[in-house]
């Protein structure tokens, strides 16, 4: 009989960039007993579900769940706002980018590539050329993957949003943010983002399982006359179902259970507080990583990402022995290299249920995982990340239920609290 998690002594760290550790509150809720679906009780699971989510994603419009992973929410984006032939502009920013794209080819949509050193992250200025040059508007959507889980590069979802008003172009938004979502600041109405698509393995510490799409009135209206065939993933029938709290098929019970306590969980901490722990976990790994004289493969310093760093591996060195090595001798996953980064690099997960310490034990494995492979790097990476975290809180972030998202001076507010740097120094408003 195959054991699970068959780890001797103490908690295993999975460090990769999701899925990532499930809160011990999520799996006792996942441990309630499977309710009827077509009952009341359900219907006020639902409904407080979708009142979160909206929360979660910062709009007031529909967020659909499903019960798949993420790649099911990237096809029900597709099949419900578009038709075939309908040429897309997508970019190249890694591993994740070029499956989407993959996926929208083989739907029948006409994509045009814009090629990428999975290093960078969409720029602005291309996405403004483009579609300026596109009089025509031939272009039927924009698609851009928010937080690239496979290079640790985030994509400016803001300035990109500029650059496609800039051109005057109606092309619909979609953005994913599956390693982004509650994790790293999100707006999906303020952003003018016609479809997000996410998934519950990341930060909302979810098991896989759920994935979402949050819809905009522009994609709503796109979708009455969108003719790719669908029908499981078909948004109409499951807003109206979920009006009165239930869906037109057998939901995933249990994980909405989870759902349910992860955000109240996020709720809780805040969501400018969760964005603000998440960019001090990142700047605390990449002073690691600086500090270690390894590269970090994101190579804009204003793109590094919060949810995960990836970083290079010298020549001549294997990331993927590397990281089997930690793995046998401290019990630590780290995230593998995918596509034509395989073996070039490990990536480290700093997003979801964590904390300073799981930080530190985290930085601690990759160090002496370093040492034992020979791979050759300075010491003192665990140190520099232990002063900053030590010495970079000035004060805690506001733990308030009440405090109010979407509001860029909140989440400001709470990186000055943090001595993060921030935009701007302004009082708490709450
Ligand atoms: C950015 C991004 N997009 C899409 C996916 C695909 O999601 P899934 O593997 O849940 O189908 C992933 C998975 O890690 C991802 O990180």
């Amino acid at each position: 009989m195959l054991r699970l998690d068959d780890h001797p002594s103490g908690r295993h760290f999975l460090q990769i960039p999701g899925p990532t550790n499930v809160p011990d509150r999520v799996l006792r809720a996942l441990d309630h007993p499977t309710i009827d679906h077509r009952g009341p009780e359900f219907a006020r699971l639902t409904l407080e579900i979708l009142e979160g989510l909206k929360k979660i994603f910062q709009t007031a419009g529909p967020v659909v769940i499903y019960p798949a992973s993420g790649t099911g929410a990237w096809e029900a984006a597709l099949v419900n706002t578009l038709s075939p032939g309908d040429p897309v502009l997508m970019f190249e920013t890694g591993h994740f980018a070029t499956l989407w794209r993959k996926m929208a080819g083989r739907l029948g949509l006409e994509v045009d590539f814009v090629a990428g050193d999975w290093r960078s992250g969409v720029d602005p200025m291309v996405v403004q050329t483009r579609l300026a040059a596109d009089k025509a508007h031939r272009y039927k959507a924009v698609m851009v993957v928010h937080n690239e889980t496979s290079t640790g590069v985030t994509s400016r979802i803001p300035l990109i949003r500029e650059a496609i008003d800039r051109a005057k172009h109606p092309a619909l938004f979609m953005v994913d943010t599956i390693s982004s979502l509650a994790s790293m600041d999100y707006r999906h109405a303020e952003w003018g983002v016609d479809v997000t698509v996410a998934g519950s393995q990341k930060g909302l510490m979810l098991p896989p399982g759920l994935s979402f799409n949050a819809v905009s009135d522009k994609a709503l209206a796109a979708s009455k006359l969108a003719h790719l065939p669908r029908s499981y993933w078909s948004w109409d029938e499951i807003i109206a179902s979920n009006r009165d709290g239930y869906f037109p098929y057998t939901p995933a019970t249990n994980l909405l259970y989870g759902l349910h306590e992860a955000i109240d969980m996020l709720l809780a901490e805040g969501l400018p507080a969760v964005f603000a722990r998440h960019r001090r976990h990142g700047e605390a790994t990449r002073r690691a990583a600086h500090a270690w004289e390894l590269e970090i493969l994101c190579r804009n310093a204003d793109e590094y990402s919060d949810s995960l760093t990836a970083i290079v591996m010298p020549d001549g060195h294997d990331a993927d022995i590397f990281r089997r090595k930690v793995l046998e001798r401290f019990d630590l996953s780290l995230g593998t290299g995918l596509g034509r980064l395989a073996g070039k690099v490990f990536r480290i997960g700093h997003l979801g249920f964590f904390n300073d310490l799981m930080l530190c034990g985290t930085l601690c494995g990759v160090e002496m995982g370093l040492g034992l492979t020979g791979v050759p790097h300075r010491a003192g990476g665990v140190q520099a990340a232990i002063e900053y975290l030590r010495d970079g809180i000035a004060a805690k972030a506001p733990r308030a239920r009440e405090t109010k998202v979407g509001s860029e001076t909140t989440f400001d507010a709470t990186l000055a609290n943090y001595g993060l740097p921030h935009r701007k120094v302004v009082s708490d408003p709450t």
